[in-house]
């Protein structure tokens, strides 16, 4: 059995819709059933299913909120992560972890790569981050996979607020001077499911840190113009994008003006690509699109 947290996410339910590349079935309780928040609940669990291999896509993520809320998010984002990687140590199995973009400060010109180091901004960062050094010092056979503006056509994100937003109003506004890597839920479920036999069937398989993205970089105003850009194509409602600057844009936790992340490591080590993000957000416009009866 493999014990996927996180499944009823973004992530979790594109790894869940993927899991027939796996040889091993997938445990993916609800966070009643496994709350990450309670470490009892964690070792109950742990202690009543035998397992092969754990990814964790289950994450606290609502990164404003977090800022009040600091105990439940270090519960969820730091030592939950902990207590799965000192099960897996012990049990000798396997852990993917999913970290973030937000790990850094965005001081940096260029794209981060696996060596830079790290500066959280805000709680959600700290605590993520927390997470990835519990699970790097606790010896097991680990891959982090940092990502970056995760979309999907479920839950809740940039891309999916977009298209609601291109219904309701003829101009939305949109931060432009904040830099990122979109990546799709899908991309980064295939990535998991790509490594994870390997990790199960080769112990000398590489591990670590390792950042994963759709290729390119981006504004929040450029991917916004891209997903209207891909709705109009397909039939859908379209608005126009204004650029705004952070500053005219509050938010309760600050974001790093820079989170691209290189993800030349995992190349070079997997020889695995992510397709270029705008790819992915025509999928996910039309997946969108489509589940509201809106294309042509
Ligand atoms: N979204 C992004 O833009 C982004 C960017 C960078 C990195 N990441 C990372 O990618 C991973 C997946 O993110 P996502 O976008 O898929 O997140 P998401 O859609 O917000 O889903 C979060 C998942 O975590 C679960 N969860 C939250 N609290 C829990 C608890 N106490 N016990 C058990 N499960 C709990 C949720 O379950 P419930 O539905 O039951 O609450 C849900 O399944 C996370 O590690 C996140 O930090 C995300």
């Amino acid at each position: 059995m493999i014990l996927l947290t996180g499944g009823s996410g973004q992530v979790g339910r594109s790894i869940l819709d993927h899991q027939s590349a796996l040889s091993l079935p997938c445990l993916a309780p609800s966070s009643r059933e496994l709350d990450l928040a309670d470490r009892q609940s964690i070792t109950d669990y742990l202690e009543s299913h035998k397992l092969r291999a754990i990814i964790n896509a289950g994450a606290y993520t609502a990164v404003d909120q977090a800022e009040n809320d600091i105990e439940r998010a270090s519960a969820i984002n730091s030592d939950a992560p902990a207590t799965l990687a000192q099960y897996c140590k012990v049990n000798l199995i396997p852990l993917i972890h999913i970290s973030t973009d937000y790990v850094f400060s965005g001081d940096k010109s260029t794209s981060y790569d696996e060596h830079d180091a790290t500066h959280p901004l805000s709680v959600y960062g700290r605590t993520k981050l927390a997470g990835e050094q519990a699970v790097l010092a606790s010896g097991c056979r680990a891959l982090i996979l940092r990502t970056a503006w995760v979309a999907s056509p479920f839950g809740k994100n940039f891309i999916k607020t977009m298209v609601r937003l291109a219904q309701e109003r003829g101009e939305i506004r949109v931060v432009a001077d904040q830099y990122g890597s979109p990546t799709g839920a899908k991309d980064l479920a295939e990535v998991a499911l790509t490594i994870l036999p390997q990790l199960l069937n080769n112990h000398a398989a590489p591990q670590g840190l390792y950042h994963c993205t759709n290729t390119g970089e981006t504004t929040w105003a450029q991917l916004a113009r891209a997903v209207m850009a891909a709705s109009a194509s397909l039939g859908g409602s379209s608005a126009s994008i204004v650029d705004i600057a952070t500053a005219d844009y509050p938010t309760t936790a600050k974001r790093p003006h820079n989170s691209r992340l290189s993800c030349v490591k995992l190349q070079r080590d997997w020889g695995i690509t992510l397709r270029p993000w705008q790819d992915m957000v025509k999928e996910v416009v039309a997946a969108v699109l489509h589940e509201e009866g809106q294309t042509l």
